[in-house]
């Protein structure tokens, strides 16, 4: 019988190497290596030894399944980002900070699935069947025939799960508890939340029962332990939220069987999670009507055109270097709508702490939303209010040009549907519409739109309007060129010096 080898795998990412050593090699984390028994070392020598290959039947595409490939929850904003419903056999891996709300938000989809009659089963690691009976209660579905249990040995949970009718979901809440005989490492290691993943991987799909994994997120935003996990699973979701703000937002990180770029959105309510069908009027709801900063974004969320506001606060810096804060959105592309700013625009923010956020908690990744944040920017500085009834679309280029974006109809139905009144958007928006945009556009319950070929056009548009703050008499609002008038003191827009 072979010796069992022993090596030392990094609990973040996985990577084994044969000493121990301070640091990973693979991740350059810092006292993350374990000593394990090797992959393999530990399978049983009768498994190993020299056995013929069993004969299995291949199958083909066509084939038919009992049960319908997929079971809706009856959440809309969870089927949506799952893809339309559970797939039979399939494993997913939900992730989310500690106290975000994953447990609600599995109960409520487990609870809703018990109603319908179909068998459920959530196995608790973290939390005594008392206590997930008390979260039930508290969100009023302590009546639902959900089949409960606190339990982390996964051949119990597999041996459990086995009989009867096969469960048509299964919660385990959460992955890093499992452990499982096969493997030596303690609980929480990669190799047993790696064996115990597989071990239920396999029970799902030998029997067509989907699986939820529960996994929790380290500070820095991956999921720790189950990071190792990502590849085997069938779909990444993840439930993300600003701990102080009531919205959640379910987001598919990988999906096998749908989309990615969708997203779900909840809000944390005293009785759980409560779905929100119209994120946009979620996202503009307290809205500061016309204080300067702020523009409304017209974007898109996968399918569904979203809405929100964008706000910028530009004030004078007294450090050397000034701040560039971001919440919601890529910092080096807030860099980059500042550097061309700078650049084509005449507008100085080297003086100015830049401070940039994305309302309610969104987190915004489309290059269109640069025009909006390039207004809110300039209206800040300017002090200006943007017109209240304005969104704003478009992508910059490095050379300050205003490029278009997709589904522009779809971001202009929205609005009009929110009763926005006009469209700041990209010229040739328009001209490949000729086709069918334009036709599209002029039936959008009267939008007035207008375009923008060039930044420096809308720059001027907004400085124009411009007001000298209160604390800030000694600069003028508007860029020289576009009022004249206003240039006997330096104006905010040329002064360069910190
Ligand atoms: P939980 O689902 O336990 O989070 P996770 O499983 O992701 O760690 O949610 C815990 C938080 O949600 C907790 O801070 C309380 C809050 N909460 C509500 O606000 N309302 C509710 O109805 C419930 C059940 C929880
Ligand atoms: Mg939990």
């Amino acid at each position: 019988m072979a010796k069992t080898s022993l090596s030392f795998v990094c609990q973040n990412c996985g990577a084994a190497f044969n000493r121990w050593q301070g640091k990973c090699e693979s991740c350059g984390e810092w006292n993350t290596l374990v000593e394990e028994a090797a992959d393999g070392a530990s399978i049983p020598a009768s498994i190993r030894s020299k056995r013929r290959g069993r004969l299995f039947t291949l199958e083909s595409l066509t084939g038919k399944s009992a049960d319908a490939p997929r079971l809706p929850s009856g959440m809309g904003e969870l089927d949506r980002v799952i893809g339309g419903g559970f797939v039979r056999g399939s494993v997913l891996l939900l992730g989310g900070d500690p106290g975000i709300g994953k447990s609600t938000l599995l109960t409520q989809a487990t609870s809703l699935l018990a109603r319908q009659g179909h068998r459920v089963v959530y196995i608790s690691g973290e939390e005594a069947v008392a206590q997930v009976r008390l979260r039930a209660a508290r969100l009023g579905l302590a009546d639902a025939a959900v089949q409960l249990a606190a339990e982390t040995s996964v051949e119990d949970i597999v041996a459990t799960l086995s009989e009867g009718a096969v469960p048509r979901l299964i919660i385990i809440d959460s992955i890093q508890t499992m452990w499982t005989d096969t493997v030596e490492s303690a609980p929480g290691t990669v190799t047993q939340v790696r064996a115990s993943a597989q071990a239920l991987i396999r029970f799902a799909k030998k029997t067509g029962a989907a699986i939820i994994l529960v996994g929790h997120v380290t500070k820095d935003g991956q999921i720790a332990g189950p990071r190792v996990v990502e590849h085997m699973v069938d779909a990444v979701l993840s439930f993300e939220g600003e701990g102080s703000q009531q919205f959640r937002i379910l987001r598919a990180v990988k999906n096998r069987f749908g989309p990615t770029d969708e997203i779900g959105v909840f809000e944390m309510t005293g009785l759980g999670l409560r779905e929100v069908s119209n994120p946009s009027e979620l996202f503009l709801s307290a809205r500061d009507l016309g204080s300067p900063g702020t523009a409304v974004f017209a974007g898109m969320e996968g399918s569904r055109p979203v809405l929100v506001e964008l706000q910028a606060l530009v004030a004078p810096t007294t450090l050397g270097t000034p701040r560039r804060a971001v919440v919601g959105w890529d910092s080096s592309r807030l860099s980059m709508v500042l550097a061309v700013l700078e650049a084509h625009c005449g507008v100085k923010l080297s003086g100015y702490d830049v401070y940039f956020n994305v309302a309610g908690g969104l987190r915004i990744n489309e290059p269109a939303a640069d025009l909006a944040a390039a207004a809110a920017l300039v209206s800040s500085l300017a002090n200006a209010p943007l017109p209240t009834d304005a969104v704003y679309f478009g992508e910059i280029s490095l050379s300050g040009a205003v490029r278009p974006v997709s589904l522009s109809s779809a971001r202009l139905k929205e609005a009009a549907k929110l009763g926005f009144g006009r469209a700041v958007l990209p010229e040739s928006a328009r001209g490949d519409a000729g086709s069918n945009l334009g036709s599209n556009l002029g039936s959008d319950a009267g939008l007035i739109l207008n375009t923008v070929g060039n930044l420096t056009s809308l720059v001027a548009d907004i400085a124009a309007k411009g007001k000298p703050r209160k604390t800030d008499d000694a600069a003028k609002a508007s860029p020289e060129k576009t009022t004249p008038e206003k240039n006997t003191t330096p104006a905010r827009f040329r002064s360069g010096e910190r």
